[in-house]
């Protein structure tokens, strides 16, 4: 059965853009049609300062948004990815097979290291390695993630075709990427133009997937927009990004598609959206931020989770990462 992979970081609280853009499709994804194996990436979250004490619980806290969004630890393999060492152990030998040229490409490093570059951590730099390394520890083929990892993704499929080219195997695959549906760049409630982020410092921004029925009511309704009435398809909707991103966001929330969604709403305002789209929205967060709570409230039971996830994990990590000693000649006598 194919693989598919994918990873979130505990680098704070997650917003709804992970949410539609990741989560809810990492549970879509689990079946019979291919082995489901969802990590949270510590490694990369530490590649920026994070408090001790804060980390374990953002671990804590995006492990319970993972299963509250319906993943299943039953159905799909669930783990922190520093309790796999093959994670670590595979991203040191792709650190010889990536280029350096090709890290200081990355439009995500060059956006988190910002102007003074040389004072950035060397993992930041490295960051696509370990997540290439995560990826094809299981040779996955295919990962789901938002727009914004896409460039990382192609990164991947080159240190796999170097990987194979230079050693003269087809060991790693050549993965894919799905970036898919209406939700793959959830866009900033306060401005149309930027990625909704948990790191932007407006905390009116983004709705967290910890805010209550309120505090989401009351950012939709402060939300940016303008004052046309809505059009009947999304096509009508090219030059008003505040008002398209409202619109992607009810219907991935209600799992229609946007020009259903304006077929209802053509010709109003935003009088008459907001106040529906905080509906939807309500109904669906309320009962994922209630699951996260009561999850929360056991952290041994999530810890005890994550430790057998990561066993999984490494039966299915271990020998593929033998092999790939193996053909870099990498000395093995156990
Ligand atoms: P991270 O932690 O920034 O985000 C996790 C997932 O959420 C998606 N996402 C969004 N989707 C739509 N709209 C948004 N505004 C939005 N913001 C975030 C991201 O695209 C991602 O899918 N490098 C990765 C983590 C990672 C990973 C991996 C992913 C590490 N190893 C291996 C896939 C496979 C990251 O920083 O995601």
């Amino acid at each position: 059965t194919p693989r598919i992979f994918s990873g979130i970081q505990p680098s704070g609280g997650l917003t709804l853009g992970n949410y539609l853009g990741a989560l809810k499709r990492f549970a879509a994804l689990q079946g019979d049609q291919a082995q489901t194996i969802y990590c949270v990436v510590d490694l990369h979250a530490i590649t920026v300062w994070q408090d001790p004490e804060t980390l374990r619980r953002n671990t804590r806290e995006a492990t319970a948004a993972f299963m509250a969004a319906g993943v299943d630890p039953a159905r799909s393999v669930l783990f922190n990815q520093s309790q796999v060492t093959a994670h670590a152990e595979l991203a040191w030998l792709f650190n010889t097979v990536a280029r350096v040229g090709w890290m200081y490409r990355m439009t995500q490093f060059k956006d988190k290291a910002g102007k003074n570059s040389e004072n950035a951590s060397l993992g930041l730099l490295a960051y696509p390695a370990l997540m290439a390394a995560d990826i094809l520890a299981y040779q996955a083929t295919a990962v789901p993630v938002g727009e914004d990892q896409k460039q990382h993704l192609e990164l991947t499929r080159d240190i796999a075709a170097k990987f194979n080219h230079d050693y003269k195997v087809e060991h790693f695959p050549i993965t894919e990427p799905l970036i898919e549906g209406v939700a793959t760049r959830v866009m900033s409630l306060r401005d149309g133009t930027k990625k909704m982020s948990k790191s932007d410092p407006s905390d009116a921004s983004r709705i967290n997937l910890t805010d209550d029925a309120d505090a989401i009511a009351q950012k939709i309704r402060k939300a940016r927009t303008d004052a046309d009435p809505l059009p009947g398809s999304i096509d009508g909707l090219k030059d008003r990004p505040e008002a398209r991103n409202l619109v992607n966001i009810y219907a991935a929330l209600a799992d229609e598609t946007p020009d259903q969604v304006l077929a209802r709403f053509e010709g109003q305002g935003f009088g008459a959206f907001k106040p529906a789209l905080a509906e939807v929205a309500v109904a669906a967060m309320s009962p994922i931020t209630a699951k996260m709570s009561e999850y929360m409230a056991d952290p041994a039971e999530i810890d005890r989770i994550l430790g057998k996830g990561a066993e999984r994990a490494s039966e299915i990590a271990t020998p593929i990462l033998e092999r790939t000693k193996d053909i870099m000649g990498i000395l093995r006598s156990r």
